[in-house]
């Protein structure tokens, strides 16, 4: 049977954490993958993450199936960090899923149930991963304008002008907040403006919510989100506790969904629910029970909170170090957007000949089309990162 196949493309990043691995050079830098590092470049299990599991061991009682739509104390947990107060909870369901990942999967395929090859617009660029999971899931992929490549911000008026030109059948895919991978993000005034237009073209809402606390914290980063969900009547949510809670190899995450009403709430959670069933049943529940755990308790969540602060603070003080030091050395501000970008990516805009020079000369290494993970600047080398950088692009 096999003999029909031919090989898949690899996946590029992964690719890439193979040649960083095999690179013999000490004086290496990790930019490329996409999970958090701290100091030391470790991505260590947070202490309310550890808290969490130590009370879940000597608590736990049983391993028995938790049902389709997984954890619901988790699932309360998630809707109340997530949405707030910004839409009535009877429009509102939820099911826990494996990570941000299969949250977008079974919504996809929700929207492919309900409006069958519907096209589902994300931005240019976006993640990479959102076009096969559109596309395997039976829908049309088009891209809105995004990244400015002169300004390295949102082309925020084209962004606009080809939303509003949507329709009702179409499907809106919108970074909640921490645009991966560019680090540009849309200011709130902008995405007021987007809900209004949602508001009034009926496309369908359909956000990625993978870096929540990540930008500006919890309630800043969940502005634009709310502002849209309280503006229409339906729209969909993939959140993940992948970044946010460190609980990466967990896969923890949850496909929410905001319905016109109580009775259409319920009939496409069904069908959601049956898309799970009929795909891996039920989601695993160890990941969802820290975070249940974490929230529900006020110092564990007080303790998790601190910890996000903490890695964005870092986030941002490496962002402000490696522009400024770029400043300094090059007497410009062409790289001032570092600093201006949220989240853990920013794409530089460098030319692949210059992400490849960095990587052969100086074991510098990025996404080929110039992504960096903010968090992997090694902080007591920012200097010499800048003089790298600013050789290569000469
Ligand atoms: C934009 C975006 N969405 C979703 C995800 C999914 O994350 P996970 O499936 O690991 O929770 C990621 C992870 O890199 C991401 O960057």
């Amino acid at each position: 049977m096999f003999e029909t196949l031919t090989k898949a493309p690899g996946d590029k990043i992964l690719a890439l954490m193979g040649e960083y691995a095999a690179d013999p050079r000490p004086t290496k830098i990790d930019l490329g993958v996409g999970v958090y590092k701290d100091e030391q470049g470790a991505t260590p299990i947070m202490t309310s993450v550890k808290k969490a599991e130590q009370k879940i061991l000597s608590a736990g009682k049983t391993k028995t199936y938790l049902g389709i739509a997984g954890n619901k104390g988790y699932g309360a947990a998630v809707l109340d960090l997530v949405l707030a107060d910004s839409v009535d909870r009877s429009r509102v369901r939820i099911a826990q899923a494996p990570g941000g990942t299969g949250s977008l999967w079974v919504l996809m395929q929700l929207v492919n149930r309900a409006r069958p090859g519907a096209t589902v617009w994300v931005s240019d660029p976006t993640w990479p991963n959102h076009n096969p999971i559109a596309e395997n899931s039976g829908l049309q992929v088009k891209t809105y304008p995004y990244f400015d490549t002169e300004t390295r911000g949102v082309k925020f008026a084209a962004m606009l002008a080809a939303l509003d030109a949507l329709g009702k059948e179409d499907v809106v895919l919108l970074h909640g907040c921490c645009h991966n991978p560019t680090g540009a993000n849309l200011t709130p005034d902008q995405w007021d403006k987007v809900a209004a237009s949602l508001a009034r073209t009926g496309a369908l809402p359909f956000i990625d919510l993978a870096y929540l606390g990540f930008g500006d914290g919890i309630e800043a980063d969940a502005y634009g989100m709310r502002k849209i969900l309280s503006s229409v009547p339906e729209a969909l949510v993939a959140f993940s506790g992948s970044k946010n809670f460190g609980l990466y190899r967990e896969r923890v995450g949850a496909a929410i969904l905001v319905a016109r009403d109580a009775a259409q709430a319920d009939i496409a959670q069904s069908q959601l629910l049956n898309i799970i069933r009929g795909a891996y049943s039920q989601p695993p529940d160890h990941g969802a029970e820290i975070i249940r755990t974490i929230l529900e308790d006020a110092e564990l969540r007080a303790e998790w909170e601190t910890e996000l602060n903490a890695m964005r603070a870092r986030m941002i003080r490496l962002r402000e170090k490696l522009s400024e030091a770029i400043r300094q050395r090059s007497n410009s501000k062409d790289f001032d957007f570092i600093a201006a970008h949220r989240g853990m990516f920013s794409l530089l805009g460098l030319e692949n000949s210059v992400v490849e020079h960095l990587k052969a000369n100086n074991g510098v290494y990025m996404i080929g089309d110039s992504r960096i993970n903010v968090a992997g600047i090694p902080e007591d080398r920012v200097g010499e990162l800048a003089d790298a950088m600013l050789a290569a692009i000469k």
